[in-house]
């Protein structure tokens, strides 16, 4: 399907006018937790329209997460759908967004009304029109329809329902009026908070205001991406992450671009999608993320080759440091060698690009997200907290401002400051290791904290190591992160037991389970080792250096003298988990 910019104007004019009758009013805080459909852009521009502040919570969290999520920001209302198709696979979110809200009602705070996306059944008349033109393609959509069919009826997606509360979002619309007088807003007023891990394991509410985070996500997108406005614009993130909050919702709107928004999944129906949409809609510049270029890649060349990809001018990646190989391929084998790859640093916290190449303009190094963008000033510091000049590895740091940097941690602004201004006083800390080359090019070395990056997404090992202490029969846990060839990275986690309870690969299974359903899929462990006790030292803090060479059965483990149990040590090598993949 397609829509104007009129056609959005007028829809998020009317579910502004929902919200206001629903008594929304300037700084309320709405809960949106959405597939990658329309009405997701809808409710956070309709938000934006009266000033009030949404938080979009990634469709792919757990009730656990979302709970937590809506009782950090005090949210007045949740926006939500029935169910959703990812890949041949049915959610049913409105079912987990059913339990989010009873937890938050156990937990005293109870909401008082869920709007709720009318969606299941839509994207089947879509899939159907996507697949008219050619013969095989149909034939493949027809065995997908015929699966979902039978996987739908066989999970009988019942849609919980309390009609004191829940509401269907087709029905408010249906009388709206698509005319909304906007609220009139300060540029340093809040637009949103979105959600990071924290390295404490409890997620920050990261606030962006008005003013800064829309010029810079609209600079960034018009120079980063070179917009022109013949240009066919399409990124792959979820908009429950920045990337799709800036490059998909804001940035691009902003410029009255034309974009593709899309539901699915790359390796759905086949591992030719994206190369079929790209040919399809004629996309000039595609944005993706190292994870899905290597997943792909994993694929071979024949998906791709069977597209042309002709119309493509710009590539674009995010989310984690792109190893040479994959950006290689990027470039040889999807880009055909004449598109200019932006590798894009930045964070949820940055609001927009820090470090990147302009296309065409930037000689590129494969790995380099070579220099930074308009205003931002780098660093490079070394632990004494001195700057580093020429070629140097260390610390990255921001040494000025720039418009969209957050403007505070939800309801803990001493907590922002700590996190990101006390280390270096004077200097942003972005938590990343960096190397600045002789010819001046930055290299992102990778988390320099208790941090780990799973497919792009950030995870803090505090999170996975409280949701694996939750289960009753661990004592104690560490988690580590460790090399991966598609996520990237991958969680291993050491476990020790309560007394009583013995390690079996049924144990190992309800642990990873029990971290699937407290935070998300995405944070399902790879590995799960057995610790009759774990290396402390004498203060008794676990050593996750340590733990991360076992992992990687690497043996030069430096100094283990502060070590009180180094006997241990051995037999955690001789325990350790089959990592061949
Ligand atoms: C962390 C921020 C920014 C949107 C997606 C992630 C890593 C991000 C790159 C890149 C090397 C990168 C960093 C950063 N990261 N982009 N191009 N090269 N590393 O947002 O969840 O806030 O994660 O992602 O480690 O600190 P986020």
């Amino acid at each position: 399907m397609k829509i104007t910019y009129g056609e959005l104007l007028r829809k998020v004019c009317q579910f502004a006018n929902v919200l206001r009758n629903h008594g929304v009013k300037k700084g309320d805080r709405i809960s949106i937790y959405l597939p990658m459909i329309l009405e997701l852009v809808i409710a956070m521009l309709a938000c934006a329209r009266i000033g009030a502040i949404h938080s979009v919570v990634f469709a792919g969290f757990s009730a656990d997460s979302l709970c937590e999520r809506i009782l950090d920001c005090g949210c007045s209302l949740l926006i939500t759908a029935d169910a959703f198709y990812r890949g041949d696979k049915l959610v049913n979110l409105k079912q987990i967004a059913d339990e989010a809200l009873q937890k938050s009602k156990d937990k005293g705070f109870p909401l008082k009304k869920c709007i709720v996306v009318k969606h299941l059944g839509r994207e089947e008349v879509a899939a159907d029109g996507a697949c008219s033109q050619s013969p095989p393609l149909k034939r493949l959509c027809q065995d997908v329809q015929e699966k979902k069919t039978e996987s739908s009826q066989r999970l009988h997606p019942k849609i919980p329902w309390d009609p004191r509360m829940d509401v269907w979002w087709q029905d408010l619309m249906s009388g709206a009026s698509t005319e909304c007088e906007p609220e009139w807003c300060d540029s340093e007023d809040e637009l949103f908070i979105l959600y990071t891990s924290g390295s404490t394991g409890k997620p920050k509410g990261v606030l962006h205001t008005v003013g800064g985070y829309m010029l810079y996500a609209a600079t960034s997108f018009k120079y980063v991406f070179d917009y022109q406005p013949e240009d066919v614009y399409w990124c792959t993130a979820d908009i429950g992450w920045i990337t799709g909050h800036s490059y998909i919702t804001y940035g691009p709107l902003a410029n009255g671009a034309t974009s593709v928004l899309f539901e699915g999944i790359p390796t759905y129906p086949d591992a030719g999608r994206m190369w079929s949409i790209i040919d399809k809609y004629k996309v000039t510049k595609f944005y993706t993320a190292p994870t899905a270029i290597r997943l792909l890649m994993k694929c071979g060349e024949e998906p791709v080759k069977k597209h042309s990809r002709k119309s493509l001018k710009v590539l674009g990646t995010v989310g984690e440091p792109i190893n040479p190989e994959a950006w290689l391929w990027y470039y040889r084998v999807v880009g055909e060698e004449r598109c200019p790859i932006v590798d894009t640093f930045w964070q949820t916290e940055t609001g927009g690009h820090m470090l990147t190449p302009l296309p065409a303009a930037t000689p590129m190094k494969p790995g380099s997200a070579t220099f930074p963008f308009f205003g931002v000033v780098p660093a490079i510091m070394n632990e004494s907290g001195e700057e580093l000049e020429g070629e140097a590895e260390g610390y990255l740091v921001f040494k000025q401002p720039w418009p969209g940097i957050m403007r505070t941690l939800y309801g803990n602004h001493q907590q922002f400051e700590t996190t990101y201004f006390k280390k270096f006083p004077g200097y942003y800390v972005t938590g990343d290791g960096c190397r600045r080359d002789k010819d001046g090019y930055y290299w992102i070395t990778g988390r320099i904290d208790d941090m780990l990056n799973v497919s792009g997404h950030l995870l803090s090992t505090a999170e996975v190591e409280s949701a694996l202490l939750g289960h009753g029969a661990v004592s104690e846990a560490a988690v580590v992160s460790h090399p991966h060839p598609l996520k990237g990275e991958c969680l291993y986690c050491f476990v020790t037991l309560k007394d009583g309870h013995d390690f079996t690969k049924n144990l190992a299974d309800e642990l990873k389970k029990q971290v699937r359903e407290k935070i998300g899929p995405i944070a399902t462990p790879d590995y799960i080792q057995y610790a009759p006790s774990l290396p402390k030292t004498r203060s008794g803090k676990i050593t996750r250096r340590i733990l991360r060479k076992i992992a990687q059965n690497d043996r030069d483990l430096g100094d283990i003298s502060t070590l009180v149990n180094p006997g241990i040590i051995n037999q955690l090598f001789n325990d350790r988990c089959d990592t061949k993949l």
